[in-house]
C-alpha cells in the first residue's frame, strides 16, 4: 500500500502558525508520528507540502495508476478555492481522505465550503494532528 500525505499552503508553518487554532505540533512531528504508527514494511508513506497549487496537482498526477495508492490530503486554504486540485483527484480516481486540523465548520463562513468533501472517502476536521493518524488508521484497516 502506498499512501501520499499531501499538505497545502502555510502548513509548513505548523507549530508557530496560530497555535490556538492549529496546535503546537509541527509538520515534521506529524510525519514522525505517522511513520512510527505503521510497523509494516508493505506500507510506504510519502510526504509532500507545497504552497503552490500546480505542485499539488502534479504530485497527484505523478502517483496516478500506481497500484494500491491512497492519498491523505490537507489542502489547507485550497480546500475552499481549488477546482484544479479537486479535478486532479477526480481525474486520477485516487481514493483520498481529507484532513483538517481545525473544525472548518466552526469558523468563518468561507471555510465551510470544501471543494473536496463530496468526493472524499471521508473527512476528518477539528481533531488536530490526530486527524492524520486517524486517517492513516482507517487506510490500514483496508489493507489486504
Ligand atoms: C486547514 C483549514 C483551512 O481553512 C486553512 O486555510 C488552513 C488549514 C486546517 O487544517 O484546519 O490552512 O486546512
Amino acid at each position: 500500500m502506498n499512501i501520499s500525505v499531501l499538505n497545502g499552503p502555510n502548513l509548513n508553518l505548523l507549530g508557530q502558525r496560530e497555535p490556538e487554532i492549529y496546535g503546537s505540533t509541527t509538520l515534521d512531528d506529524i510525519q514522525t508520528r505517522m511513520l512510527n504508527y505503521i510497523n509494516d514494511n508493505s506500507v510506504v508513506l510519502e510526504f509532500m507540502q507545497s504552497n503552490k497549487e500546480h505542485e499539488l496537482v502534479e504530485v497527484i498526477q505523478s502517483v496516478m495508476g500506481k497500484e494500491n495508492q491512497f492519498i491523505i490530503i490537507n489542502p489547507a486554504a485550497f480546500t475552499h478555492t481549488s477546482v484544479a486540485i479537486r479535478d486532479a483527484l477526480q481525474a486520477t480516481k485516487i481514493p483520498f481522505i481529507e484532513v483538517h486540523l481545525s473544525n472548518i465548520y466552526a469558523r468563518e463562513d468561507f471555510r465551510k465550503k470544501s471543494y473536496f468533501s463530496d468526493i472524499a472517502m471521508g473527512t476528518i476536521s477539528g481533531l488536530g494532528a490526530n486527524g492524520y493518524l486517524l486517517a492513516l488508521n482507517h487506510l490500514l484497516t483496508l489493507k489486504k
